[in-house]
């Protein structure tokens, strides 16, 4: 079979090298890719917002599986219009994707259905939303209601910052049209556990759990990024949060996009905050996480294109998921002064590395090949992932390959998976 990844961040990557393990799968192709996807897949220079291209092309080459990793295209709608060509595609429909597409639609649904969520308000006025602040209680969180790259999320100190911040999301559109909407919501304390999971629109099949750092600098300091590494499994995600998870959370969620006339069939993303009263829902997200698919997907023994084809077919209840009894660690390698402002074009070195060694992965983000070089062309540039017995071995390991690579600008944090040592 042809298989098709739409996307090019290093979790299309890692997609890509779970993919490429298949024994069902010939010939991998990527729209548009990046320099590290090319070296096992054949990258296409089609965006993953050209829909109609994506169409056309997977008609013409017979791709037997198309699996969506971005969030643009998914709330877009790609997956209705492969599924009216008669493609077989791995990602929610348009009406489902909204899970994510909409913080308003999440909320709502999550205070229908009793799912265990922040307190929040949405609003559609900003003169509504600045009078609410008054009586609202300091930290407050702000969010816009549409997609803005995981930074339309303000925490704000006291009222004159959330107010500032009213009108930079629905006056000044920081987001875009992200924010014509908003939401407001309390303030929550707690650590943050990412779980993903498989959905065929009734059943759910869980994860192996994975922890983000998504600020700049060491110490949870500076801007929110996409994320500077990660580690799998949570060592926080104990068993009797697995069991109220399991309990009021995820099923509750997938019966209640069915029981809204929106079957959700792809990844569906838990963003959790483990708070003194229990589990909460932060966030969902409608794809695998980038980095989290770079620590997960390393470690399931599954066949990704059985798992992806079973979501599709409504046949995930006979599926057992299976992950590795070990743990992996992934260090983002960025580029000196991301998120704001940084340089590219710099040669990379040291990457052959990791093709010698077994449970060594290096996951492209910001790539491209120039000529015979592969330079950087992005603020997060690679994946560096290591496996180990346990986190703290596969965080030594992932430390010891980040030094394997080299090239001008490079930054990373030193203290990724370092909450470890408190669990
Ligand atoms: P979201 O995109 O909704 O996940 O928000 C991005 C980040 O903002 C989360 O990963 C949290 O760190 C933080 N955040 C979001 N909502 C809340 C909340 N209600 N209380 C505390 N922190 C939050
Ligand atoms: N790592 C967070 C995300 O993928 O949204």
């Amino acid at each position: 079979m042809k298989v098709l990844i739409v996307g090019s961040g290093g979790r299309e990557h890692a997609i890509a090298a779970s993919v490429r393990k298949s024994p069902k799968v010939d010939k991998i192709y990527c729209a548009p890719g990046n320099a590290g996807i090319g070296q096992i897949a054949e990258c296409v220079p089609i965006g993953a917002m050209e829909f109609d291209k994506i169409v056309d092309f997977a008609k013409r080459e017979g791709i037997g599986l198309t699996i969506v990793g971005m969030d643009d295209p998914l709330v877009g709608g790609l997956v209705d219009e492969m599924e009216a060509a008669g493609l077989r595609v791995f990602g929610p429909r348009k009406n489902a994707a909204i899970l994510e597409g909409s913080k308003a639609f999440s909320k709502d649904l999550m205070k229908k259905y009793k799912i265990p969520t922040a307190a929040y308000e949405t609003f559609d006025d900003p003169q509504k939303a600045l009078e609410y602040l008054e009586t609202a209680r300091m930290p407050v969180v702000l969010k816009a209601d549409g997609l803005a790259l995981g930074k339309g999320v303000l925490i704000c100190q006291d009222l004159e910052e959330a107010k500032a911040g009213v009108r930079t999301i629905m006056l000044d559109k920081k987001f875009g049209a992200a924010g014509n909407r908003m939401v407001i919501e309390e303030f929550m304390t707690g650590r943050e556990v990412s779980v993903l999971s498989f959905v065929d629109g009734k059943t759910i099949k869980i994860m192996s759990s994975a922890q983000d750092h998504k600020r700049a600098q060491d110490g949870d300091q500076g801007l929110n990024t996409g994320g500077m590494g990660t580690f799998s499994p949570s060592p926080f995600y104990t068993k009797e949060v697995d069991e109220f998870c399991r309990r009021y959370i995820y099923q509750a969620t997938v019966d209640a996009m069915a029981a809204e006339g929106r079957p959700f069939k792809g990844v569906i993303f838990f963003g959790l905050m483990l708070t003194k009263d229990g589990p909460r829902v932060l966030e969902y997200n409608a794809r695998f996480g980038d980095p989290e698919a770079q620590v997960v997907l390393p470690r399931m023994k599954n066949d990704l294109v059985e798992v992806a084809e079973a979501c599709i077919d409504g046949t995930l209840d006979r599926i057992e998921l299976q992950f590795e009894d070990n743990a992996a660690v992934c260090v983002v390698l960025a580029s000196k002064g991301y998120p704001t402002a940084y340089e590219k074009g710099f040669p990379i070195s040291g990457l052959e590395r990791f093709e010698q060694e077994e449970g060594y992965y290096c996951f492209h983000a910001g790539t491209k090949k120039e000529g015979e070089r592969i330079v950087t062309n992005g603020g997060r540039v690679l994946g560096v992932t290591a496996k180990g017995a346990d986190l703290k071995e596969a965080r030594a390991n992932a430390y010891k390959a980040a030094e394997w690579v080299a090239f001008d600008n490079k930054y990373m944090r030193h203290d990724i998976g370092k909450a470890i040592d408190e669990a």
